[in-house]
């Protein structure tokens, strides 16, 4: 147990809904393992209250802080700087307050990365199909084109796939729309070796599949960021395909955000056991 007192280090999530968060648990882990005078909690904060919740992270001297759904973006002109990663991605998941200059970073291209690679998986030269052009999505092409993937974006609303597109060109010019409702989607594809879901569906039960079970094959692996699993990843599996839930991108996100926070190396192992048994 964390023993708080007067010398207690504050960090936290801000978020809105955050009651969900399992970020508490495995910080709170680390913090205890080892021996560092800090806690970590969660805020839920109204859309129209952020500014005055990045004004008290100064006013009152909290350490670092998470960022989540829906202030990745709107949070960025709140803060003193940047890094040029979370420029480029144009989102911000973790802040540092260094004496009063609050800093912010994105964690979570890297965190995805991070968990492609725990499972032997080395995204130079893969091609990759990224379903979804929202925010993680954003991350996460990133990364992998900077890794040097060959990315394919299919989103609902192709016009903001195509954006995305574009704007990601100036890293990489390995990117490219591709419609899964086209006549010879199906074909490309099949060509694929890695498919990630970064849409949110699949978060219900009864949630529909973001792509035709039977563009599926034995050559895929199958990601899906949200951490649980989901339909998409349950029928891969029933159909034999190597498959990977969110929760690697999750621990490792909060990893990097750790490192960030305190130089320390964060207890990986520990981490990831508060994730898996809440
Ligand atoms: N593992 C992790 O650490 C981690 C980190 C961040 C996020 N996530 C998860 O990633 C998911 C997306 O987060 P986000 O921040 O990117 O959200 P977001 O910015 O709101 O983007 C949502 C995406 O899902 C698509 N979508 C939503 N409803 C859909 C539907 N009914 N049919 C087809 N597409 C649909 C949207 O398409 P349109 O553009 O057409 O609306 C958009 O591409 C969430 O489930 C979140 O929990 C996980």
């Amino acid at each position: 147990m964390i023993k708080i007192d007067a010398n207690t280090d504050i960090y936290c999530i801000l978020g809105f809904p955050v009651r969900h968060s399992k970020s508490p648990l495995m910080h709170n882990k680390a913090f205890e393992i080892l021996g560092v005078n800090a806690c970590y909690v969660a805020f839920e904060v109204r859309p129209e209250d952020l500014t005055d919740a990045i004004k008290s992270i100064r006013a009152l001297g909290i350490k670092g802080a998470n960022i989540t759904i829906p202030f990745k973006e709107d949070v960025i002109p709140l803060l003193d700087s940047i890094s040029d990663e979370a420029r480029d991605i144009g989102a911000v998941n973790t802040i540092k307050n260094d004496d009063g200059i609050l800093r912010g970073f994105n964690t979570d291209g890297v965190g995805f990365i991070a968990s492609l690679k725990e499972n032997l998986i080395n995204p130079k030269g893969l091609k990759v199909l990224v379903l979804g052009a929202g925010g993680a999505s954003r991350a996460i092409v990133y990364s992998l084109i900077k890794e040097g993937a060959h990315v394919y974006i299919s989103n609902r609303t192709m016009q903001k796939a195509i954006l995305l597109c574009n704007q990601m060109r100036q890293f990489s010019t390995s990117i490219q729309t591709l419609d899964i409702n086209d006549t010879g989607a199906r074909d490309t594809i099949s060509d694929v070796s890695l498919i990630v879901n970064t849409t949110s569906l699949g978060l219900k039960p009864d949630d529909l599949l973001p792509i035709p079970i039977t563009y599926l094959n034995k050559q895929h692996i199958v990601c899906d960021i949200i951490y649980k699993k989901t339909p998409l990843l349950k029928e891969a599996s029933r159909l034999g395909i190597k498959t990977i839930d969110g929760s690697g991108m999750l621990l490792h996100q909060g990893v990097i955000a750790f490192e960030i926070w305190t130089g320390l190396q964060p207890p990986v192992d520990e981490m990831r056991k508060q994730l898996e048994i809440s």
